[in-house]
């Protein structure tokens, strides 16, 4: 008899939807909010079309049309007036992204409230912490930096934030930040760290949607080599040593293998879909190359797929209406 199994009877039409083994939902996705204080109307992002700036005192309405849509949770990112050399603005108690925490809590106080902690946004030389000479020339200080982290976290908790996820790839920044958390009175804000973040060129919108480009060097002395996968792993295993309580594997889509092997450690994850995913998805779908729903719907899936239990997402609002329609 041949063949003995047939796959496709589990592929007939009406047992497909019971068959089905991985499930977008809403409450997976986490928007990215960039907030820039000295904008007066929302600046669009040229190279992620439908992404914006947006200001102080806009972002509760944006936050409000994110909630409406069932986004619950948002990764708020901060483009500040002033830069300087040790990043002061990253923990000023009225800086951009403290306001915007203070705002969005006031009008949606279940709004899940995540803050990026890192320096590039707020240094002129735009590395992701303090700069000084070492042994190999000018690069990112390790230890001299861990300090700034822990002030822009608390100084992110005092605003309201209801998660802190330190984005520098700093050795020790997951236990700097939670002993300063814990020392302020802040056991209950959870850390989400970036654990396993390579040193990807899908990171280029980005950079001009918050202003984070850097003035010299690269990011390599600090992100992951992309061939290296058994160093990403560890560096998660480290970061939940140090008490992470989400870990991140980042980008998402070209990175599976590392998302799979980083939900095997036990904790939740997230992965980021970057801001160069989401651009070449959209320049596809602007030429009619690809079906940008379509297209979105699959990779997110995939990389829930893969071990995700959180993706940050720029289709996260796309994406819970495009959910929704499929009821
Ligand atoms: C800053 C930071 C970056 C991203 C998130 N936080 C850029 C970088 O490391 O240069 C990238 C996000 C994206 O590309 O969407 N540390
Ligand atoms: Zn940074």
């Amino acid at each position: 008899m041949f063949p003995d199994r047939r796959m496709r009877r589990m592929r007939r039409r009406i047992v497909q939807p019971l068959l089905r083994e991985t499930e977008l939902r809403k409450t997976d996705l986490i928007a990215p909010v960039f907030v820039d204080e000295s904008i007066s109307a929302p600046l669009p992002i040229a190279s992620m079309p439908g992404q914006f700036r947006h200001l102080v005192d806009g972002v509760a309405d944006y936050c409000e049309r994110l909630s409406d849509a069932g986004v619950r949770a948002v990764l708020l990112f901060g483009v500040p007036a002033t830069k300087d050399g040790e990043a002061t603005e990253s923990y000023a108690a009225d800086g951009v992204v403290q306001r915007a925490v203070q705002k969005i809590k006031e009008r949606l106080p279940q709004m899940v409230v995540v803050t990026d902690v890192c320096a590039c946004e707020y240094t002129d030389h735009g590395h992701c912490g303090i700069v000084g000479e070492t042994a190999d020339g000018l690069d990112l200080l390790n230890d001299p930096s861990l300090e700034l982290m822990a002030q822009i976290a608390v100084s992110h908790a005092e605003s309201g934030a209801d998660i802190v996820a330190p984005s520098c790839m700093l050795d020790g920044m997951v236990r700097a930040i939670r002993q300063a958390l814990d020392a302020a009175g802040y056991q209950d804000v959870l850390i989400m760290s970036y654990s396993s973040k390579f040193a990807s060129a899908l990171y280029g919108p980005f950079r001009d949607a918050a202003d984070s480009g850097f003035s010299f060097g690269d990011r390599t002395t600090y992100q992951i080599c992309p061939g290296n996968a058994r160093e990403a792993v560890m560096e998660s295993e480290l970061d939940a040593a140090e008490g992470a309580d989400i870990l991140m594997v980042k980008p998402a889509g070209i990175y599976l293998d590392i998302l799979a092997a980083v939900a095997a450690l036990g904790l939740p994850v997230a992965a980021y879909q970057v801001s160069g995913e989401y651009a070449m998805i959209k320049a596809a779908a602007e030429r009619g190359w690809l079906d940008e729903r379509a297209v979105a719907i699959e990779s997110l899936t995939a990389i829930k797929r893969a071990g995700a239990d959180l993706i940050i997402t720029y289709f996260a609002e796309d994406a819970a209406r495009w959910l929704d329609e499929e009821q």
